[in-house]
């Protein structure tokens, strides 16, 4: 097939746009990526025609939106291969999801003593719920280590899992490093040596990749939306369908009950709905649908293939620009992290700007990774399925000019 990239660059909107006088060039979708027509399209059309609040009407409006809702989970179940659309649960985003399980799973599970195991090149997201819930609970943090080349020591997962690990959890793909961790290996390791859980972080993985849950086998699987192409403020908390129907809620509210009685307390739904207290960000999770739908059209075996040469292209055009540090291997899915010498990344990502070019600057909500590589913060450029080499031209040259500048 040849990849539609006129099609899909004219079907983004905002990379038409100018930013200082100069065509934007996006290379920041990894914290947060562009818009299609279709999706935007789909949200304001149900704002439109279609509004209503769900699981609470019996008027037409209510119940069409309801099922839409509800086709969507199953979409989402298909489009990493759940074994039920009960297996997914809505929630803000990837944060969320990991909160979820660590108030619902974590605060009901879990006993002093118990350890929790994940990684040093973890988002703050998969850090700081784990070690609120450690504080409160008397539990251990371990940590598998990141090396220099930016992978997982994985040959000291027997050394720290032991009886009293309860879960894993680590990400599929490194926001910082673009590292993709050996998922099926270290399960693998951990399901043999231990009962712990594994919980997978998979916010810079399902855009990149076809994710298969169940080929994993990992317990628990979380992403957001706005980084796959959809809105933001939704997300997808995937866990075994046995493992949720043991856990408890962690909000209490509307549409998450079975029965409510002031004398004789609540009895609550079943999973996943038990999760979703509240009125749902029903136009995100149709905005979700229509994302998932358009990328499944263009095929997730072609961006990959797309971005791959892309990759290799930007690596290679990198090498032009002096003083560029890159952190990490040459494997890598999605993100470039770099610093121009010892230039403050914030410095370096405002003159990039100047010439129309985004990227992400800062410690990458991964302070600990930062502390690994001893700088306070890097730049990052991102690639999705609508970037092109001209944008990586534009990147290269912008840097060797502001490297420049700043000399
Ligand atoms: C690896 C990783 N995990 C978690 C998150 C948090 O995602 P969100 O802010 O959408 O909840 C991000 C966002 O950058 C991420 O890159």
């Amino acid at each position: 097939m040849i990849y539609p990239i006129d099609q899909i660059r004219s079907d983004f909107p905002i990379l038409a746009m100018q930013i200082n006088g100069q065509s934007l060039t996006y290379l920041d979708s990894a914290a947060s990526a562009q818009k299609p027509h279709s999706v935007i399209d789909c949200e304001s059309n149900y704002y439109r025609k279609e509004y209503a609040a769900v699981h609470r009407g019996i008027h037409t409006l209510s119940n069409n939106a309801t099922m839409r809702m509800e086709n969507i989970r199953a979409k989402i179940a298909h489009f990493i291969n759940a074994a039920s659309a009960k297996e997914i649960v809505f929630v803000k985003g990837a944060t969320e999801g990991i909160n979820l399980v660590a108030n619902s799973w974590g605060r009901h599970k879990l006993k002093p003593n118990d350890n929790i195991v994940i990684t040093e090149m973890e988002h703050h997201a998969n850090i700081v719920p784990w070690q609120i819930l450690a504080q409160e609970k008397q539990l251990s943090l371990r940590f598998i280590p990141l090396q220099p080349d930016g992978t997982l020591n994985i040959d000291l997962i027997p050394l720290l899992i032991d009886e009293y690990t309860k879960l894993v959890s680590l990400t599929h793909i490194s926001n910082v490093l673009g590292t993709v961790n050996p998922l099926s290996s270290i399960i693998t390791q951990v399901r043999t040596i231990s009962n712990a859980l594994v919980l997978v972080d998979g916010a810079q993985s399902v855009m990149h990749h076809q994710v298969n849950v169940q080929a994993l086998d990992c317990d628990f699987y979380v992403f957001s939306s706005h980084k796959i192409y959809g809105p933001s403020g939704i997300g997808i908390l995937y866990g075994k369908k046995t493992l949720l129907d043991t856990m408890p809620p962690w909000e209490g509210g509307g549409s998450m009950i079975q029965k409510v009685s002031l004398s004789e307390g609540t009895t609550f739904a079943e999973a996943p709905w038990r999760f979703e207290a509240g009125s749902p960000n029903t136009a995100g999770i149709i905005g979700l649908g229509a994302a998932i739908d358009y990328v499944q059209q263009i095929g997730l075996d072609n961006i990959e293939i797309w971005e791959r040469d892309l990759m290799h292209y930007a690596l290679t055009a990198l090498e032009q620009v002096p003083d560029l540090i890159i952190y990490g291997l040459n494997q890598r899915t999605g993100v470039i992290a770099f610093n121009l010498g010892k230039h403050h990344a914030y410095d370096v990502g405002s003159f990039l700007d100047r010439f129309g070019v985004a990227i992400r600057t800062g410690h990458q909500c991964a302070m600990p990774l930062m502390t690994y590589f001893n700088v306070p913060s890097m730049c990052r450029a991102s690639l999705a399925m609508y970037t092109l080499r001209e944008d990586i031209d534009c990147l290269v040259s912008a840097l060797v000019r502001v490297q420049r500048l700043l000399s």
